[in-house]
């Protein structure tokens, strides 16, 4: 029997996704020498095309390479050789689904120890009490420095399209730059910039202008946005239903749907209660309100596992059902489905008091299955959060010794 789940679907750029069943973002951590990926990343991405899933988005690749999420981050800007990421789209496409690449800048989400530049709509900093200091100070950005890194998203997507993805998605959820341009709480600017909606996401909006502009009619271009901040006085519900409104003139072709942020990690199920993780699909709420008025298909991710979850979430009108977490434990679980079967094994949850402590652990978690996947080895989604942490961190520090070195040796070059 072919459910819903199996079933195509045509979006406005004429692509044809094959299933509904999309690979969330995770970023990996794993960029190779130059900030690049290397053969690691290849073998992880022909897993996920050989286990079924119609669209892979990878993770997120840095805009800006002085400003970095992470040191194992990869970056693909004007300078960045083109090789290596047409065997990247290669290994995405080699199970004949479409491979889209998220394109990001951190903003002010940088940690204090990364070389390189901290910026914000405003100089405010992300405020995680004991954990403050693990973020940079950030400065408000010029007008300047706003067009300069517009022109570097349309730049990213006409490489990454050169190179042969199918597509990118805009990251502007999650407390990134652009997630940090719409919400009211960290935004605020008294300029063109800052204060209505429609200021505060002129950024996003003149980004997925030049974008389209800058990349080929059938190329996809999508936005990943928050359903809600979850913060007091944050972006909320009907700002997401606005500014999808606005990005429909503009020739996007999918909108997923996030929430939370470092301050309030929702989008790893932390800040819900025991009854929202056990329903999975952690936003589906907010989606089903989102769905009845949003011009543009939609696709939900957060916490679904089970491909009941999954029917339940296409049957309220979303159009793809995006997983980070399951699909890292289980990357061909799309194939599993297809054939009556759900995933032998679960990513037990991080509960821990320390919100942010836990959310850093349960993706440390996730990364070490990305790792294992990468070397060929099988998940092993029992390691102890604990151990997956600690042994990131410690990889961590190796890979900032590269990524100054790398970033000096490009300074002085320039
Ligand atoms: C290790 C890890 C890395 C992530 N990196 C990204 C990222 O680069 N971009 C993004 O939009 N979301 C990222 N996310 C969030 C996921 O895309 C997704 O929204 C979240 O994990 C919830 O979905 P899940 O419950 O299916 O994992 C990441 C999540 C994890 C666990």
């Amino acid at each position: 029997m072919t459910s819903e789940l199996f079933s195509s679907l045509p979006l406005r750029s004429g692509q044809v996704l094959k299933n509904r069943i999309a690979k969330a973002a995770m970023e990996e951590n794993m960029a190779g020498d130059g900030q690049l990926p290397d053969e690691q990343l290849l073998t992880l991405y022909r897993q996920w095309a050989a286990g079924g899933t119609g669209l892979l988005i990878t993770g997120n690749v840095m805009v800006h390479a002085e400003a970095l999420t992470g040191p194992a981050g990869v970056v693909l800007d004007e300078d960045a050789p083109l090789a290596p990421f047409t065997e990247w789209a290669k290994a995405g496409k080699s199970g004949g689904g479409a491979i889209w690449m998220q394109i990001n800048h951190p903003g002010r989400q940088v940690a204090s120890d990364m070389p390189g530049v901290v910026w914000g709509p405003t100089d405010i900093g992300v405020s995680l009490g004991k954990h403050s200091s693990r973020f940079g100070r950030p400065t408000a950005m010029t007008p300047q420095q706003i067009q300069e890194t517009v022109a570097r998203y349309a730049t990213t997507a006409r490489r990454a399209e050169q190179a042969g993805f199918d597509g990118v998605e805009v990251h502007a959820a999650h407390g990134y730059l652009l997630s940090q341009f719409l919400s009211p709480l960290v935004n605020k600017r008294t300029d063109q910039w800052g204060g209505s909606l429609e200021n505060r996401a002129r950024m996003l909006l003149d980004i997925v202008r030049a974008v389209r502009a800058a990349v080929s009619p059938s190329f996809a271009v999508a936005v990943k946005l928050n359903s809600a901040d979850f913060q007091r006085g944050g972006f909320d519900a009907d700002d997401a239903r606005q500014v999808i409104a606005m990005l429909e003139p503009l020739g996007v072709d999918l909108v997923e749907l996030s929430g939370g942020s470092y301050e309030s990690p929702a989008m790893t199920g932390r800040s819900t209660d025991a009854r929202t993780q056990a329903r999975e699909a952690y936003f589906l709420d907010l989606a089903k309100d989102l769905v009845t008025t949003s011009p543009l298909p939609l696709m939900l991710t957060g916490g679904i596992t089970k491909r009941a979850t999954a029917e339940r979430v296409l049957a309220s009108g979303v159009a793809v059902v995006g997983m980070g977490t399951a699909l890292a434990v289980t990357p061909d679980l799309p194939v599993r489905w297809s054939r009556g079967r759900e995933a032998d094994r679960q990513m037990r949850p991080v509960n821990w008091a320390d919100k942010a402590l836990a959310s850093a652990a349960s993706m440390a978690q996730v990364r070490h299955q990305m790792r294992r996947l990468a070397r060929g080895s099988s998940p092993r989604p029992g390691t102890h959060p604990a151990i997956a942490l600690i042994s990131e961190r410690r990889r961590q520090r190796t890979a900032l010794r590269g990524y100054r070195a790398w970033l000096s040796k490009r300074q002085s070059a320039a």
